[in-house]
């Protein structure tokens, strides 16, 4: 049995950051170890104690002074879009309609799938991702393709076929009974093997069927601890579309709760326009609110209230993603660059120490796994992000002003991509290194 000692500043978080004083709220180490063996911590903590747990086979790698977290999380990412971010010039809908739907028939063919999976995944490294919650394309094959890339690199990914039957072209729709049908072999044939979850993904309101949606219903009747994804309330032509086809409904929450969809391991992509009712049924079912800034930003979708969907009454479980490819950005860094402005624009401030927790244990919270991964905790998985704040001649100038961690936390942020991530390990395996290049 190999075990790896890691040597550098851990940082880790325990519950959420009330403020840059709330030191409990975070363990750091300036001198910390972690052990790892077969893929878990076994020992974490000052690296002088951790190493006297150490064998003598034990592979040492020192990567002081740098900074060790847990591995990124992105909690709501498109795969079948990397040919597709960046494109020019519209809203929600018509960029659906004119990139994105076109783009995803692609996808029919599964050599294409094989091929964006992997480069996906190393795009995803590469910015110091261990875990994404993904969106693949209708077709079953582009949702194999990406298990088993994510299986072979023993990364802990959740994912799902969309499920859409209606308002896109021929090449992207399934039926309510082939969606289902799909749906069922995929979880019979990923979920829980190695580290792989499977989500049931029907796309949003639109591109689904009532039909649809009653299947969307039974997969989750059936599979109860799955994770369900959909979109909900990023565009206004969106949301009035959506009020067409389901002219019963009292808002656009309201067509998931009545087809069973809201729940503890429901994530909704973008909430950007939800009336106090739909935030009030969202918080009370315990779902998921996905932040997603650049693509918010991108798509002119409008301004997601962190702080006000924090605060409120009955607050929301919020998560934070790159919607990659509505999203212009694979690193969680700039996602919270980004997203510290969003919250600008609403008048508030999202804290260096608060942006952090966010996209390790907070995501992780918000995904139902931290007793897995997103914490450095021991017991937990070995996916961990290397950070150096000096890794551009601009971040090591601005390095030379920097006195506090929290400073160096807040440059990473607004100056950092994936040029700061030194090395990502996933289940103790140096993945970033391992890379072609
Ligand atoms: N709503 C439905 N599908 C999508 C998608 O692929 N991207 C975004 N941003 N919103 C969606
Ligand atoms: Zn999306």
């Amino acid at each position: 049995m190999t075990s790896t000692l890691l040597r550098g500043r851990t940082l880790s978080f325990v519950r959420w950051p009330q403020t840059m004083d709330d030191h409990s709220a975070w363990r750091y180490e300036e001198d910390g170890g972690l052990l790892i063996r077969d893929g878990r911590i076994v020992a974490t903590g000052a690296y002088a104690d951790v190493e006297k747990q150490a064998d003598d086979g034990t592979r040492k790698i020192d990567h002081r002074p740098h900074l060790l977290l847990p591995g990124f999380i992105d909690t709501h990412v498109h795969v079948p879009q990397m040919q597709i971010i960046a494109s020019y010039g519209a809203e929600l809908l018509d960029w659906l309609n004119t990139y994105t739907f076109p783009e995803e028939t692609k996808f029919a063919n599964a050599q294409h799938g094989r091929r964006i999976a992997r480069l996906f995944l190393d795009e995803m490294v590469r910015h110091g991702t261990t875990t994404v919650v993904a969106y693949c394309s209708v077709h079953k094959a582009s949702a194999e393709a990406f298990f088993a890339e994510s299986h072979a690199r023993d990364m802990l990914n959740i994912a799902g076929k969309v499920m859409m039957d209606r308002n896109a072209p021929e090449g992207v729709l399934d039926t309510p009974q082939s969606g289902y049908d799909d749906t069922k072999a995929l979880i019979a044939e990923w979920h829980g093997k190695g580290r792989q979850l499977y989500a049931i993904t029907p796309r949003f309101a639109i591109t689904s069927s009532p039909e649809q949606m009653e299947m969307a219903r039974a997969l989750r009747r059936e599979h109860p601890d799955l994770h369900m994804q959909t979109h909900l309330s990023e565009n206004h032509a969106e949301i009035v579309f959506t009020q067409q086809l389901y002219p019963w409904s009292r808002d656009y929450t309201d067509v998931y709760e009545h087809y069973g969809l809201l729940g503890k391991k429901s994530l909704f992509g973008h909430c950007i326009h939800l009336s106090e009712r739909e935030a009030d049924a969202l918080s009370g079912s315990g779902s998921v609110a996905v932040f997603c800034p650049t693509s918010n930003l991108f798509l002119g979708s409008g301004l997601f209230d962190y702080q006000r969907f924090r605060q409120r009454d009955k607050p929301l479980r919020i998560a934070t993603a790159t919607d990659v490819g509505g999203g212009t950005n694979y690193s969680m860094l700039r996602t919270m660059d980004e997203g510290y402005k969003v919250i600008a624009l609403n008048g508030e401030k999202l804290n260096p120490f608060q942006s952090f927790w966010q996209i390790t244990r907070g995501n992780a919270e918000a995904l139902s796994v931290a007793d897995k991964i997103g914490t450095l905790e021991e017991g937990t998985d070995a996916d961990i992000v290397v950070l150096d704040a000096s890794a551009t001649p601009a971040m090591r100038l601005r390095m030379e002003t920097a006195q506090t961690l929290a400073q160096e936390l807040f440059l990473l942020q607004t100056l950092g991509d994936d040029r700061a991530v030194r090395e990502v390990y996933v289940a103790g395996r140096a993945a970033k290194s391992d890379m072609a290049n």
